[in-house]
């Protein structure tokens, strides 16, 4: 029986996953990866890594819980492994403060996480500045270990990774049985989807090693997550803003607005700058298409536009993409293709 082969576009934290999902689950197929950019120059390099989603509102809440339970749960028994510090994943707990108390006292993802509660008068006096909050332990998984360990770990499963860029799906045509469209922003431009847009995020990587906890403001952007060998500090929202160089003015903002909530910031040394483009869409799009050209048919699966949410729920969406391309590769296999039966 011919191998189904795959292409996965896309080398961040959303393409890397589903690739290996598929690897991993679906016998008889074989999986290359095609980017054009790899880690470290990929935007889930530049996230901080919070296992904390946001909420989207146009999305079913128990589509978001199950991403993001299933994404804790594989980061959760890295965390207790051996290689966690390796893999760049830890538990982190803090608190997430608020100027305004959110309309929603207690998010989807509550219970999801470890020991959530909100914050009492004895708590909040470590914030003078606010009246609301909650505590909670989560993880922390920093792309510029994990996506090297993800690239490892496909190619353990039998996986390529391959560099270019795809400025056609019809290239791929002949190639490949099945494609999987995990560009992250660079769909706007691959698809033509419009739905797509950047949220600019700008932060700094800080060495302040005395600092164990985090701190983010809910509903704002500023925010503090300690890392293995960094301090991430955040940061921006700056929608339809494609601007990818380090803007001193940010830096500026950034630095002052996390200064006011740790002063101690003031004595750290800055490692780096950088930003990144959020691959936002109203919609997740995680889902099958068939697009047809001269008699010839292409199955596509799509699992883009994870917005700022794509290290939080990755491994939720990959699994759910590994199976629409079980599903393709279902239908393939009883079907002839390219003029050849692969039963
Ligand atoms: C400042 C900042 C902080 C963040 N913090 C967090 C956080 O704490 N927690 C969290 O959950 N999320 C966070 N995010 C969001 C997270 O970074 C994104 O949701 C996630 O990185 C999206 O991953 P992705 O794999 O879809 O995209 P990317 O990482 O952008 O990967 C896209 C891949 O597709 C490739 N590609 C694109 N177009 C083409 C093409 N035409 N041909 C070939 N290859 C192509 C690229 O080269 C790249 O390899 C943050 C984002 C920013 C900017
Ligand atoms: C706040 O919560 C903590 C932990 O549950 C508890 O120990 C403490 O007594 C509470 N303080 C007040 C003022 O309610
Ligand atoms: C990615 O999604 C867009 C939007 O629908 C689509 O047009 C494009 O063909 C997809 N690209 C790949 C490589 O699947």
């Amino acid at each position: 029986m011919d191998k189904i082969r795959i292409a996965v576009i896309g080398a961040g934290v959303v393409g890397l996953s589903t690739a290996i999902c598929i690897a991993e689950s679906i016998p008889g197929c074989s999986v290359t990866v095609i980017a054009e950019k790899f880690s470290p120059h990929t935007t889930s390099d530049v996230a901080a890594g919070i296992l904390s989603p946001h909420f989207s509102p146009e999305t079913p809440v128990d589509r978001q819980k199950r991403w993001f339970e299933d994404t804790f749960a594989h980061i959760f028994s890295i965390a207790q492994s051996a290689e966690a510090p390796v893999i760049g994943v830890q538990f982190l707990s803090g608190w997430e403060i608020f100027k305004e108390p959110p309309k929603e006292r207690i998010p989807f993802w509550a219970d999801s996480v470890l020991a959530f509660r909100i914050m009492n008068d004895s708590d909040l006096k470590r914030f003078p500045q606010v009246t609301f909050g909650w505590t909670y332990t989560t993880l922390l998984c920093e792309c510029t270990y994990y996506l090297p360990w993800l690239e490892k770990r496909l190619k353990n499963a039998g996986g390529q990774l391959q560099a270019g860029k795809i400025t056609d799906f019809w290239e791929l045509d002949g190639k490949y049985d099945i494609i999987v469209n995990c560009s992250g922003i660079g769909a706007r431009a691959l698809t033509g989807d419009m739905k797509i847009y950047p949220v600019r995020g700008q932060i700094f990587k800080v060495h302040a090693p005395w600092l164990k906890h985090f701190v983010r403001l809910g509903n704002e952007n500023t925010y503090i997550y300690p890392g293995i060998s960094s301090v991430t500090l955040g940061g921006t929202r700056q929608k339809d803003d494609w601007q990818m160089s380090v803007d001193p003015c940010d830096s500026k903002a950034i630095f002052e607005a996390c200064c006011a909530y740790e002063p101690s910031l003031k004595l750290a040394r800055t490692l780096f700058e950088g930003v990144g483009l959020r691959p936002t869409r109203a919609v997740l799009r995680l889902e099958k298409e068939k697009l047809e050209r001269d008699g010839r048919l292409m199955q596509l699966v799509h699992n883009y536009g994870h917005g700022g949410a794509g290290v939080s729920f990755h491994w939720g969406t990959a699994k759910e993409a590994a199976q629409l391309v079980q599903e393709c590769a279902m239908e393939l296999r009883c079907r002839p293709i390219h003029n050849k039966c692969k039963l």
